[in-house]
């Protein structure tokens, strides 16, 4: 949940890494600080509680930092609340060594109690100054043996950044459970949490495996496999994304680059995997022999990944004929999950690196469960361990809302649907062709709605002020209204809450009152009536309704709601990707109009890799 740099090279450090670090800093953002080795100065520590922007300006941008290697770190608190003390780096008593670290070490009570034993003071509530004060007491001129002898020690996630004074021509980095990549330059070298620190300066990565450790100096990376340390040959990718996909290109905020883009971005997903009429998805051999044997479809996401299976859930059902069952990672690996060898668990993760799914794929695959995983960031976690992998071609997602990795998950979930209906034999092929036609026009559509964004935008303006919003929704409608409540709360702070519009009536219509918002999801045609009944049980005990369907039934919509949004109409399956943008956009507008920070919510990160 928290972002680390590192660079050693030939240029000032501290410029750099706090580049790196606006780059990282939707991991958290709660405070932020820098360690960077002069000869001179020797080790410079300077932490802020705080924006990156609080740290950039007490370091003047970086200028007032000299050293040509050094750590970075931006903060998204667990252990100790945000404060300068207990800003990243975390240094050792002697202040020779320092530690930047994403993750949590369990056992640091344990450790702590040992160090202090030794006489050890420490001024922190991080679990990560054990870290450095444990590197110190180990050390004895040999910072890699060090480093491996205190892997030994710590228990939980971690990747590390790890300067010493005694050695500054070398930066070590080790990882478990935690990102943490390398990118090699010409005379420098980089460690960072993701590829977005590092692109402005190199395109050559490589992903560190857990139980490696690295040393970088400024012409070459080594790394070793703990705890022999045994040298490993990594293999470097080139990301061939432009670095323009990370930054907001004129919008006021990433998530509104991020919604627009997502014509794009769906396309992009799908068009290499429609051939001669037909869904091919690449290095995916599950044939018809293990799908009739398949007993079940696990799907297991966190949040807006989770929502996206509740979609799937209604969606392969219908098409396939088997049952789909969902779950959130962070309950699936504690309620001994029905998993049989024959069954098909369905990853889904944006980052590839949520540490709840990555348990839950973990367990399994112990299982015995077969794994195929719809990640966006290539090479994550979560695609390395998965027996197979499909990527989202979403691009770089920055606002910690979600909004065009949810719609290209649904569009991998469709194209799924379609293959493994065709192997199955479950859907007629006139109407596979008809969904797989349709499918191509969906970013036509998506953009028709986004063209007309305005009129959401003056939605949004009745409604910015409302405390406590309900969507309502039956089937796919529901599926889409947890995520329209979810991006509106998360976003925006108004309490809301997405229920299947038949329950209501089982308790929570008794919330209803006069000036209650509802927001009615009526696309799904053969529930259309039903959800009628359901909005003028509502209007009945005094709500305002905002109702959305398709055009074709939008004169039906209007004459039980107050206001309406109107979608193209498409194939029944294929309706989610339609419905969702107007929620993404009227969570977006709302919180402009309330002045919430929109890429940074409170208490929020987008890459969650604690438990
Ligand atoms: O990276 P993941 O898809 O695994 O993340 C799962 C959730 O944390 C994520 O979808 C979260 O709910 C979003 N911030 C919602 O907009």
């Amino acid at each position: 949940m928290c972002g680390i740099v590192g660079y050693i090279g030939a240029e000032e450090a501290a410029p750099i890494l706090l580049d790196g670090l606006a780059r990282l800093e939707y991991r958290g953002y709660d405070s932020a600080g820098l360690a960077v080795f002069s000869p001179a100065q020797g080790l410079q520590v300077v932490k802020a509680k705080g924006r990156l922007s609080v740290l950039s300006g007490i370091v003047d941008g970086g200028s007032a930092l000299h050293g040509t290697v050094g750590v970075g770190h931006t903060r998204w608190a667990t252990h100790g609340e945000p404060s300068d003390v207990n800003s990243h780096p975390q240094v050792s008593a002697s202040g020779r060594i320092a530690v930047v670290h994403n993750g949590i070490i369990e056992n640091y009570v344990q450790i702590k109690e040992f160090l202090a034993s030794k006489g050890v003071h420490f001024v922190s509530q991080t679990d990560t100054e054990v870290v450095a004060h444990l590197l110190e007491y180990y050390y004895e001129g040999d910072i890699l043996e060090a480093v491996s002898k205190v892997l030994h020690r710590i228990e939980g996630a971690y990747a590390l950044g790890i300067i010493c004074a005694d050695c500054p021509d070398r930066l070590i980095a080790a990882r478990k459970d935690s990102p943490l990549i390398l990118g090699y330059g010409e005379g420098f070298n980089f460690l960072a949490s993701d590829v977005t620190a590092v692109i402005k300066y190199t395109r050559d990565v490589c992903y560190l495996e857990d139980g490696e450790i690295a040393v970088l100096t400024k012409d070459a990376i080594q790394v070793y496999s703990h705890p022999y340390l045994q040298p490993v040959e990594k293999e470097r990718h080139h990301v061939d994304w432009e670095i323009s996909a990370a930054e907001k290109g004129g919008y006021e905020h990433f998530m509104a680059k991020e919604i627009m883009e997502q014509p794009k971005a769906f396309h992009d997903t799908i068009s290499p995997r429609i051939q001669d009429g037909r869904v091919v998805l690449e290095g995916l051999d599950l044939d018809g022999d293990y799908l009739r044997r398949m007993d079940k479809i696990y799907i297991i996401a966190c949040g807006s990944s989770y929502h996206v299976g509740m979609v799937a859930k209604y969606i392969l059902e219908k098409a396939l004929r088997k049952p789909v069952e969902v779950a959130l990672a962070s309950e699936f690996r504690y309620c001994d999950p029905l998993v049989t060898r024959d069954t098909l668990c369905i990853v889904i993760s944006q980052s590839g690196e949520t540490i709840d799914t990555m348990a839950a794929l973990r367990e399994a695959k112990r299982r015995g469960a077969t794994i195929l995983s719809i990640v966006n960031v290539v090479g994550s976690s979560i695609a390395r361990e998965s027996d197979y992998v499909l990527y989202t071609w979403a691009g770089p997602e920055i606002a910690v809302a979600t909004t065009k990795a949810y719609s290209t998950q649904l569009a991998l979930i469709y194209l799924i649907t379609l293959r493994f209906a065709e192997l199955l034999g479950t859907m007629a092929e006139e109407e596979r062709r008809a969904v797989i036609d349709e499918l191509r026009t969906i970013p036509g559509k998506m953009q028709k709605i986004l063209d007309d964004r305005e009129s959401i935008q003056y939605y949004a303006s009745i409604y910015f002020n409302h405390e406590s919003i309900f969507f309502i929704g039956r089937n796919i409608d529901y599926a889409i209204g947890l995520e329209g409540s979810l991006k509106l709360k998360e976003i925006s702070y108004i309490h809301s809450e997405a229920y299947a519009a038949g329950e209501l009536k089982h308790g929570t219509i008794s919330l209803i009152e006069e000036g209650t918002l509802v927001i009615a999801l009526a696309s799904c045609a053969p529930l259309f009536d039903k959800l009628v009944s359901n909005i003028v049980e509502v209007k009945s005990r005094g709500a305002d309704v905002l109702g959305l369907t398709v055009e074709s039934k939008g004169e039906d919509l209007k004459k039980v709601v107050d206001n309406a949004i109107l979608v193209p109409d498409t194939h029944p399956m294929l309706l989610p990707s339609l419905d969702v943008i107007p929620m993404q956009l009227f969570a977006y507008y709302v919180a402009l109009m309330r002045g919430c920070d929109i890429d940074k919510p409170r208490n929020l990160a987008k890459s969650v890799t604690v438990e």
